[in-house]
């Protein structure tokens, strides 16, 4: 099995670089969910980060950390603040107290950072609530820049996005480098992108090809069998000839739809889709369902999600009982249809759970996937569970992430 190092990279780790009595900004993807009280729903991407920061400060560094959350344009907005966030990350890390001063640059920020003890993380405000974290503004990056010795990246899931303080920010400091959680997924994810074990299955769900099209283009080379659900499904579906009535479809992907199919089966590769479905007339969770063969879909039905049939016939591909044999390497990625109705969550739990059976290398990208193997209870049965949606799918799928681009040709300092 090929691994990816950092060393591959030209990017030192953490463990490279010196941290003793040094400031450490450490970025991290803290864009957890909250629910209508601003309380966390989902602390995984904040667990995630623990064993950098608590790295950080066995090593004797002051922590600084810094992050998103959601998208409030530019504009600071207490519905946006990473205040829960610190309530929650001060919970995980009793001994810790966690400061949250009310902007992440100025004087407010730079108070607290002077005056830091070894005892404290200082979390700042959410970097979005300035314009110049998007546009990748230098300016911006440098005021963060100077209050710090030492940069680490643990971010995965926003390395794919060309801001401040994942693009431009890390060249103003010599020491960077990227941290425990980053060194990790670029190890699971990178395994899937060079030398999985064969047979190799992988699942793709959710709404549209449009996000997955370079994804499914690496697929073509890498993978002995595809499963595809979701209501990208649909489209391939039409695409193979089906009528799928009112149902979610990419009218301009349908020919992109034959193409993919096209260049799987000369690649002997299997693809799997749906051959029954579940369908509503209308959208809402109190809508009557009925499963109905991918044949006879009709003309005011919509598909929301994988039938019975399915679900059998997937589980049994995932479980070895199928012309691909007993795979070794599962890659999933996007539900089965409209999970976070109730009543549309057949499809995708019922792939949580035949995973959580199987005794291939499981590895789920984040985002819905991740979100599912949680709500399914079974997370902790994957190989591993990425904390990245967009960001495992961009590195899969062979794309330069920006923010990986930026930490290359650290100094290493120890
Ligand atoms: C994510 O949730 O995928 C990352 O935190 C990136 O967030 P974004 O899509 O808002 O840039």
């Amino acid at each position: 099995m090929a691994v990816v190092t950092l060393d591959s990279l030209n990017i030192r780790s953490i463990k490279e670089v010196e941290l003793n009595n040094r400031r450490v900004l450490v970025r991290c993807d803290f864009n957890a969910p909250l629910d209508d009280d601003g309380i966390v729903t989902d602390d995984s991407r904040i667990v995630a980060a623990l064993p950098t920061l608590r790295y950080v400060l066995e090593q004797g560094g002051k922590v600084i950390c810094c992050s998103h959350l959601g998208r409030p344009n530019g504009k600071r907005d207490p519905a946006f603040s990473l205040e829960p966030i610190g309530q929650r990350l001060g919970a995980l890390l009793p001994d810790i107290d966690v400061m949250l001063p009310d902007d992440c640059v100025g004087d407010a920020a730079e108070h607290l950072i002077f005056r830091q003890r070894p005892s404290q993380i200082i979390l700042l405000e959410n970097l979005r609530f300035h314009k110049g974290e998007k546009s990748n503004s230098e300016e911006f990056a440098k005021k963060l820049a100077d209050r710090c010795d030492v940069y680490i990246n643990d971010a995965f899931g926003a390395l794919h996005r060309e801001h401040a303080s994942v693009s431009a920010l890390p060249g103003m400091i010599p020491d960077r480098a990227a941290g425990l959680l980053v060194e990790k997924e670029l190890r699971f994810i990178g395994e899937l992108a060079k030398g999985a074990k064969s047979p190799y299955l992988a699942i793709v769900g959710g709404a549209k090809i449009s996000g997955k099209i370079e994804v499914l283009e690496k697929l073509v080379d890498t993978v002995d069998g595809l499963i595809i659900g979701g209501a990208m499904a649909n489209t391939f579906l039409v695409a193979r000839g089906h009528e799928m009535g009112r149902s979610l479809i990419e009218q301009d992907r349908i020919r992109l739809a034959q193409h993919l199919l096209k260049r799987f089966d000369s690649k002997g590769v299997k693809v799997l889709l749906p051959s029954d479905v579940i369908c509503v007339d209308d959208l809402s969770a109190d809508a009557s369902t009925q499963s109905v063969a991918v044949d006879n879909v009709g003309p005011e039905q919509m598909a929301v999600d994988i039938g019975p049939d399915s679900r059998a016939q997937f589980a049994a591909a995932i479980a070895g009982e199928s012309s691909l044999g007993l795979p070794k390497t599962i890659f999933w990625n996007g539900p089965m249809g409209v999970f976070e109705i109730e009543a549309f969550s057949q499809g995708t739990m019922a792939i949580a759970r035949a995973l959580a059976r199987s005794t291939a290398r499981t590895i789920v990208g984040g985002g819905d996937s991740g979100a599912a193997v949680k709500k399914a209870g079974v997370s902790d049965l994957m190989t591993h569970v990425s904390t990245g949606g967009g960001a495992s799918l961009s590195y899969l799928s062979g794309e330069a992430l920006p923010g990986l681009i930026a930490l290359r040709g650290g100094r290493r300092s120890t």
